[in-house]
């Protein structure tokens, strides 16, 4: 009955690495946001080549040009534009109705005169692909988000979407805060993604040791300034069936993004197969990780699992604006039952980054689990007076007994 698991464990493995989110922002007049994106597109185009057919595979580059673009007016939708490489191009434009916004008409646009993404190509001409459903609606003001794999084909080409956030018709340049998220991430997601009968779950074989996770740098910008910094490495700790778990190490190579405002910002952290949201907020004059979101896809017995797990009650990492958060020590944030992150090393600062470096630290025991410390220091106290009344009392019988100290 059990199938071989080990080839399924290397992908596992080999998929924790290399992601690229690409962001674009279009600005219009006053230099004011209008539409901002992020997200991430493989294409797969079958195309003719010399006598055989043949399959290209590449990834939305991270150097992307968002010339033509437009904002939208009284007579022109908005429209995102995304140039990349020597003549290729995925735009989207917008529609908005009752409150609501929604990408229209997806069109990728190539051209297979580029011998590096087309070697050997036949035909050299420009091609476009248009499809309308890369996006649901979405209410404005809200960043439309879909963290799921969504793959949309069309003729010769397949494209496949994941981690897109999107907004468009972005009031007053100010990007929303709150995120609208797509039908495939609600909730009640702990659902395999290939429908599969739960029969035995064999755990997956060669486990690695339990290595501890390298420390990543990640850092979050605000044009070219660091905003938000974060040195840590993580660990994920899930629990798939009772009393199994499996441990996975982020990659300290992560893309890291996000955003920043005065009371709040949000650091993300996206490989292939996992995304990990932190978000961290103020109170009066302290900041703290408040929220963290996690959404990742393992190989369990063969089928592919998505787990998504989110906490937004949380009070982890607490230090005052303007310093950062220290802790050399390993920590355990419980976010679900399902899924624990150990954390390593630690140090972050979300609010008030100056000059791209870290602000005087506040270490860990400062501030957090002080209760302990109070009773071993209470205890130690007893201690040392008991230790004290002993001796007193013996130097005191000492002396009856008439012997001299010194
Ligand atoms: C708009 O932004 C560009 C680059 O970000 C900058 O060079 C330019 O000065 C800005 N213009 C205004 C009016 O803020
Ligand atoms: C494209 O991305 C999807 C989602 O991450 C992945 O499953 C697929 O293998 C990728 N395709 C290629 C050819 O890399
Ligand atoms: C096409 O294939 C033929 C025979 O296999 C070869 O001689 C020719 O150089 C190839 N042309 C290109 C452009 O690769
Ligand atoms: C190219 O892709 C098509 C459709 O996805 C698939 O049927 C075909 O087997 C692929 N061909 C090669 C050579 O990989
Ligand atoms: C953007 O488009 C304008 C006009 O179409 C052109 O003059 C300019 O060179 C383009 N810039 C880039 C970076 O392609
Ligand atoms: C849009 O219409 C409003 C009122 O009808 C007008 O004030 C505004 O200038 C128009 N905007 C553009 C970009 O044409
Ligand atoms: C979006 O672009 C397509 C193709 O260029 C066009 O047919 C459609 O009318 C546009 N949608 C809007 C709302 O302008
Ligand atoms: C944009 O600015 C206007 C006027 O200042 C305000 O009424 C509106 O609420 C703002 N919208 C957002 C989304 O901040
Ligand atoms: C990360 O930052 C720490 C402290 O600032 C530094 O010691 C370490 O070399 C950095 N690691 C990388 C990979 O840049
Ligand atoms: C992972 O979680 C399980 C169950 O909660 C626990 O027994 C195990 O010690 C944890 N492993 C690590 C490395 O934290
Ligand atoms: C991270 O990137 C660096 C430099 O690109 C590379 O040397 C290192 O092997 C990568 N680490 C992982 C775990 O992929
Ligand atoms: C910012 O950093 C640079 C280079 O490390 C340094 O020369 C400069 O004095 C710093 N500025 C402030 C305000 O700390």
């Amino acid at each position: 009955m059990q199938r071989p698991c080990l080839p399924l464990a290397v992908v596992l493995i080999a998929g924790l690495s290399l992601a690229k989110a690409v962001e674009v922002e279009v600005h219009g007049k006053d230099n004011e946001t209008c539409i901002y994106a992020i997200l991430s597109v493989n294409f797969t185009v079958h195309y003719e080549g010399n006598g055989t057919m043949e399959n290209t595979t590449f990834w939305l580059p991270n150097s992307i040009s968002s010339n033509g673009s437009v904002c939208g007016g009284n007579n022109s939708a908005p429209l995102l534009k995304m140039n990349f490489g020597t003549g290729h191009s995925l735009s989207l434009n917008f529609t908005q109705s009752a409150g609501e916004f929604n990408g229209d008409v997806l069109i990728f646009t190539y051209n297979t005169s580029d011998a590096k993404l087309f070697p050997g190509a036949k035909n050299k001409s420009v091609k476009h692909v248009s499809v309308n459903s890369l996006m649901e609606p979405a209410p404005l003001n809200t960043i439309y988000t879909c963290r799921s794999v969504k793959a949309i084909e069309s003729e010769a080409v397949v494209m496949v979407f994941w981690n897109v956030s999107i907004q468009a018709f972005v009031e007053n340049g100010t990007i929303g805060k709150n995120e609208s998220f797509c039908k495939a991430d609600m909730p009640t997601t702990v659902a395999p993604i290939t429908t599969s009968t739960a029969a035995t779950v064999t755990p997956i074989p060669t486990k690695p040791p339990p290595e501890l996770p390298e420390v990543g740098n990640y850092t979050v910008k605000n044009g070219s300034d660091p905003c938000l910094l974060a040195n840590m490495g993580l660990q994920l700790n899930i629990t798939y069936t009772e009393n199994k778990t499996h441990l996975v190490n982020i990659d300290s190579n992560s893309t890291a993004s996000g955003h920043c405002g005065d009371k709040d910002a949000t650091l993300v952290l996206e490989d292939m197969d996992t995304t990990i949201q932190f978000h961290f907020t103020v109170d009066q004059s302290k900041f703290f990780l408040k929220e963290v979101k996690v959404n990742i896809s393992l190989v369990i017995n063969g089928s592919t699992t998505a787990f998504n797990s989110n906490n937004s009650n949380l009070k982890f990492w607490q230090a005052f604006v303007g310093s950062s958060y220290m802790c050399h020590k390993e920590q355990t944030i419980v976010v679900t039952e399902q899924l624990v992150i150990n954390t390593f090393n630690v140090r972050v600062q979300p609010f008030e980054v100056k000059n791209g470096t870290f602000s005087r630290a506040e270490q860990c025991k400062t501030n957090e689990k002080y209760i302990v410390p109070i009773a071993v220091g209470a205890a130690l106290g007893a201690i040392i007076l008991i230790v004290l009344v002993i001796y007193i009392i013996g130097r005191r019988l000492n002396y009856s007994d008439g012997y001299e100290q010194f």
